[in-house]
């Protein structure tokens, strides 16, 4: 025979009602146990203990006996104070949209992180980030499989100079191409390419051809502003900065007639030309001293990367394109420095503009990129050009003080590169040493939380900063990516090549 069963809570209900069928359930209940007493009598066997208490337990109020006595009522609140009142239990969130990156160790969700996404929203308003931590963390990782997934969801990829050549395997996974450049190899860059034309200008009206030819000009002078400056190490004097404008305007027309890009020979044998000609002795000196200098970019263990025209093709529809420098490894800083200049405004020439889509630019070992003050002030201007144009930038440092390395405390090139920092509404820190890590904590500002956090991260572990929002992810990598960044692997089969 089954057991008769009964239903007992109804939780939210108080009335007479509710209380007279809580009262019939424990009659019959009551009458139940009656019958099983009776039963076990007949067969002798032991009857069941009475039960102590009633049905509900002890008849008092903390054990909340009988279910009617339960009130359970909502509290409505904002999210904003609710978050106040368990501030420990999940941080914030930047919703689904965007690519998976990994997972957030604070809240146990995915991180998805669209730039893009987030500078439409209003959480970012500038389109770079920047990428410390110590040796090894995992920093280009990150970069990697930010500019993979990017990538594969239809956006485009362009590394500025990839010193040690770690972009290669990635570039060519991606179906993009890799374009050498170092003393002996074929390729050679001009830096004065007149680069992509866009369309549209930066206000989205039709590009019109003066406002082009303004462009070009404004970028070729201040990428032989640039070079001058790092072989001079000063700023250039008046005098010069008008034979330099009058060499580059004049190589323009002497090449316009072929229909070429001028290239910096040009530029040289213009400024000889105003050596020869001028009667001022600070223009014959300037044009000298000008000219000599430049021949640095055009002579010695430099000569034949940059004083040419450019050998490679570049298809501004390749999903990826990086510029490996590693061939440089070993050469002088100075060379270091003007094959990051000449390889990063070649790079910036070719990629700003909307037509092509959304961009992520990469500026892999970027603290070779801050070291000149002429480099620092190419990269801040482009990097706000790039707003306009959907160029994303991932500037890859060891630490902060790489920025103060940029010049001494309070000089023009610190506070340059204080904005460029200031500029990148995205940092992301990896774990730090315990020098690097101080200065971190007083220029980012950072809450106590996050100061403890920055400590003792993992590597592959990062702490985002975006806006005044920050977020503790492990960034998760696929078996399809492990071993296309795993660095220490790659170099060990690349030095296997190189002996054989
Ligand atoms: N999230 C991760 N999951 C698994 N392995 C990782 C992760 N991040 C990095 N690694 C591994 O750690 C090693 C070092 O990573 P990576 O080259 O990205 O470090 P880095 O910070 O860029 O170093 P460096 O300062 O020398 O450039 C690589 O072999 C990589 O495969
Ligand atoms: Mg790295």
């Amino acid at each position: 025979m089954s057991e008769p069963t009964v239903e007992l809570f109804d939780v939210y209900e108080e009335d007479r009602k509710t209380r007279r069928q809580a009262k019939a359930v424990r009659r019959k209940q009551h009458k139940i146990h009656k019958q099983r007493v009776r039963a076990s009598r007949r067969t002798e066997i032991e009857p069941m203990p009475s039960p102590t208490w009633g049905s509900g337990g002890q008849n008092r109020p903390q054990s909340l006996r009988g279910a009617v006595r339960l009130k359970v009522r909502g509290i409505p609140t904002t999210t904003h104070t609710a978050a106040t009142a368990y501030p420990y239990v999940a941080g914030p969130s930047l919703g689904p949209g965007g690519i998976y990156l990994g997972y957030d160790l604070n809240g146990g969700g995915a991180f998805c992180f669209d730039p893009w996404d987030l500078y439409k929203r209003g959480i970012i308003s500038g389109m770079a980030m920047l990428l410390f931590g110590q040796v090894g963390t995992g920093k280009s990782s990150l970069a990697k499989s930010f500019a993979c997934r990017q990538v594969k969801a239809g956006r485009k990829l362009s590394v500025a100079s990839d010193k040690k050549g770690e972009w290669t395997p990635v570039v060519h996974a991606l179906g993009g191409e890799v374009i050498q450049v170092g003393p002996g190899l074929s390729t050679r860059l001009n830096p004065l390419d007149p680069g992509t034309r866009p369309s549209v200008n930066p206000r989205g009206e039709p590009m019109r051809e003066d406002e082009w030819e303004m462009i070009v000009r404004t970028r070729r002078m201040a990428t032989l502003e640039t070079l001058v400056k790092i072989l001079i190490n000063r700023d250039l004097s008046p005098a010069e900065h008008s034979v330099v404008a009058k060499g580059l305007h004049d190589g323009v027309r002497a090449r316009a007639q072929y229909e070429q890009a001028v290239v910096i020979p040009d530029v040289i044998n213009q400024l000889w030309d105003q050596k020869h000609k001028a009667q001022d002795q600070l223009i014959i000196d300037a044009a000298m001293e000008m000219a000599m200098t430049l021949q640095r970019v055009t002579s010695g263990d430099l000569a034949g990367m940059f004083d040419g025209e450019t050998s490679v093709n570049f298809d501004a529809d390749a999903p990826a394109v990086s510029v490996d420098t590693s061939a440089l490894r070993g050469a002088s800083p100075d060379a270091i420095r003007v094959v990051n200049a000449c390889a990063g405004a070649w790079t910036e020439a070719m990629v700003t503009t909307s037509d092509g889509g959304q961009r992520v630019v990469v500026y892999e070992e970027g603290w070779d990129n801050i070291s000149s003050e002429a480099d620092l002030q190419r990269m801040m201007e482009s990097w706000k050009m790039a707003r306009a144009y959907g160029i994303f930038n991932i500037l890859v440092l060891h630490k902060i003080a790489d920025l103060d390395m940029a010049g001494d405390k309070g000089s023009r090139m610190t506070a340059m590169a204080k904005s460029l920092s200031a500029d990148a509404d995205v940092k992301v820190i990896y774990r730090q040493d315990q020098s690097a890590l101080k200065i971190t904590l007083e220029e980012l500002d950072l809450s106590s939380l996050e100061r403890s956090i920055l400590k003792s991260l993992d590597d592959g572990v990062g702490l985002w900063r975006l806006g005044q929002s920050s977020f503790q992810i492990k960034n998760e990598l696929t078996n399809a990516e492990k071993p296309l960044f795993d660095t220490d692997e790659r170099m060990g089969i690349k030095s296997g090549e190189e002996g054989a």
